[in-house]
């Protein structure tokens, strides 16, 4: 499984990409929003940063300008990848582009039924929202299983994205789920590092170290 990073930061992309394990980068008009600066030089930025695939959402709703928009967008850069919304709109755009050559993500997908249209119009991505399904009291890791099952009965090639994930455990059950890409914010990232026992491993390790060069110096 692959990791991407939600974000439209330039600097905790740099970050989590000096790691070496930075697959890809999801953006959205909120992400893009928080930044405060101009989208097309940010995309442009993030586009230049990451080799992955990089997610850049269009904002118009209707089919012919979210095409439009759609091929601007994809025209940024050859890892640019058009998000397109699980709407009546975004199909027809969604499918003109595949038609253009054009990778794209089907995105805000809360359902199999809107999985299996997000492959049957041969999307790169469809983006299932499982955070968001868990804050009503639904089970978003019981949707991303039933579309990894769909998807393989089917055969469908479309790779499933699991988004909107809150936690480190999140990460873990959609790839064993069989999720091809996992997309978190940067703090999920940096959890996912994190264990109480490295810490206690390393501070112990250190201190015995410390204490042989001590002795060693002493005895000199
Ligand atoms: C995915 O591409 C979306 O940008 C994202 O995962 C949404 O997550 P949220 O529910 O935390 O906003």
């Amino acid at each position: 499984m692959k990791l991407f990073l939600d974000t439209a930061n330039i600097e905790e992309i740099r970050e989590i990409n000096r790691w070496g394990v930075l697959g890809g980068v999801t953006t959205n008009p909120t992400l893009v929003a928080k930044e405060r600066s101009d989208p097309l030089q940010l995309w442009k930025e993030i586009l230049a940063e990451v080799a992955g695939p990089v997610s850049l959402e269009t904002t118009e709703l209707d089919a012919d300008g979210m095409y439009r928009q759609g091929v601007e967008l994809a025209g940024l850069g050859p890892n640019a990848v058009v998000k397109v919304p699980m709407t009546p709109a975004g199909l027809e755009a969604g499918s003109r582009l595949v038609k253009d050559g054009i990778r794209i993500n089907v995105t805000l997908v809360f359902s199999p039924a809107q999985a299996i249209l997000a492959a049957e119009i041969g999307a790169f991505i469809v983006s299932p929202f499982l955070g968001r399904l868990d804050d009503v009291s639904a089970d978003g890791m019981d949707l991303l299983r039933r579309i990894c099952e769909i998807y393989q009965v089917q055969g469908y090639e479309t790779n499933v994205l699991a988004a909107s994930l809150r936690h480190p455990m999140h990460v873990v059950e959609a790839a064993a789920a069989g999720a091809d890409i996992a997309t978190m914010p940067y703090a999920v990232f940096r959890q996912l590092v994190k264990h109480p026992l490295t810490d206690i491993g390393l501070e112990r390790f250190l201190q015995d170290w410390k204490g042989l060069r001590e002795e060693l110096e002493e005895g000199a």
